[in-house]
């Protein structure tokens, strides 16, 4: 039995459902320019419309900040909502309150209600136990498919869930199997791959990875921190020097836990940072003091390619290069596809996530390829550090 109350544990029919979706998908003139989170959300709709429930979907859109302002409606996503579903959604004005009560009320079992930004009200996140309790009085059962919002602890993430029966919908369900798959019990040998600008960013993050993972590839701009560490020439490169003995810290942690980090052998590196300039790639000793480095180099793609061979589960955070920009994405490219081909071939779990990530893989075309991609950005970060996400604690079995 999982350790999460799911849609298998409750009766849906007849039942006034209230599910929390991730709808906060990037716009652009009034359209979304990506439904992925829209796409993923589908199937616990599906499943509740198909098991008679009257579903009611509350979520919020960017940061209104407890004003209600016309830029931040959901109204713009009903319809792309209803375009996954294959069936109509009605909108309510607002998401508590007479305007709610109205909307519900002419709800028909199957039927499917969008209410307004959670974050027209400044109690949502700030957790206000009245304002849950108004949301929760709009149904019979609660059900959370925001993963990628659970590190938030809102009315509508976690207040709620002590008002009325609580479950994960199916989203939810596949990103915490996924998850406990990756580092909770993982097949080992585990590799991590940690990418991204800043060590200081994710200092909680590489402190948990060490404890968990056997080997550490470190890429990225955060990269540099740990070559300048070690006393190494990273010429003009983006790199925190000020959290050198910090870096020191975690290589030594990370000895002593008996996690090897893998730092690269070689570099790809420029005077400035713009497409179409003149690249070199040379090895990590004998980067000039005029370049910077904003790539792995061929070897040390090579070298994350051999040992992936070697492991049974990897979790990726963050490009491993400047991978926006062309050619410093070649790096997190070939890494992207060693792990996609030893996914395809069942020899490896891959779950990847956050933010930039995302983009990366499906830049490198390999989305579709890994193992699981997560939707969520600072959830996954927050998963990675090793947290208790207060709307994934909300929902387990007590
Ligand atoms: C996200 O886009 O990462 C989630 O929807 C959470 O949004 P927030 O960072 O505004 O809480
Ligand atoms: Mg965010």
């Amino acid at each position: 039995m999982s350790e999460f109350r799911t849609l298998d544990d409750l009766d849906f029919r007849g039942k006034r459902a209230i599910v929390r979706l991730d709808l906060n998908v990037p716009m652009k003139d009034g359209k979304v320019t990506d439904s992925t989170r829209i796409d993923r959300s589908a199937a616990t709709l599906k499943e509740l419309v198909g098991k008679g429930a009257k579903v009611i979907v509350m979520a919020h859109f960017g940061r209104p900040k407890g004003k209600r302002a016309p830029e931040f409606s959901l109204q713009p996503l009903v319809a792309p909502l209803a375009k996954a579903l294959g069936r109509p959604v009605a909108f309510a004005e607002d998401c508590i309150g007479a305007p709610a009560e109205a909307a519900v009320a002419k709800l028909k079992d199957g039927d499917v209600l969008l209410l307004e930004n959670l974050r027209f009200h400044d109690a949502e996140e700030a957790n206000d136990a009245g304002f849950a309790k108004a949301l929760a009085a709009l149904a019979d059962v609660y059900v959370n498919d925001a993963f990628s919002c659970a590190h938030r602890a809102h009315a509508s993430t976690e207040g709620i869930a002590k008002v009325l029966p609580a479950v994960a919908g199916r989203l939810m369900q596949t990103e915490l199997d996924h998850l406990s798959a990756a580092l909770g019990n993982p097949k080992r040998p585990v590799m991590a791959i940690v990418g991204g600008a800043k060590v200081s960013t994710k200092l909680d993050l590489l402190g948990n990875l060490v404890g968990k993972v056997d080997l550490l590839v470190i890429g990225g701009g955060m990269a540099n921190t740990f070559l300048f560490a070690e006393g190494k020439e990273v010429g003009k490169s983006l790199a925190e020097r000020d959290m050198a003995e910090t870096a020191r810290k975690i290589v030594a942690e990370a000895k002593r836990k008996n996690c090897r980090i893998v730092l690269p052998v070689d570099a790809v590196t420029a005077a400035e940072f713009k497409a179409g300039v003149a690249t070199k790639t040379v090895d990590i000793d004998a980067v000039p003091a005029d370049q910077m480095i904003l790539d792995i180099g061929p070897k040390s793609a090579k070298e994350i390619g051999d040992l992936l061979k070697t492991c049974k589960t990897l979790v990726w955070n963050g490009p491993v290069g400047a991978f926006e920009t062309s050619p410093f994405d070649q790096g997190t490219t070939a890494a992207a596809k060693a792990a996609a081909a030893l996914t395809t071939s069942k020899a490896l779990l891959s779950v990847a996530g956050g933010g930039d990530t995302v983009a990366a893989l499906a830049h490198a075309g390999v989305v579709d390829q890994f193992s699981y991609v997560s939707t969520a950005g600072g959830a996954f970060l927050e998963w990675l550090e090793g947290k208790d996400l207060p709307g994934v604690a909300a929902l387990k079995r007590q």
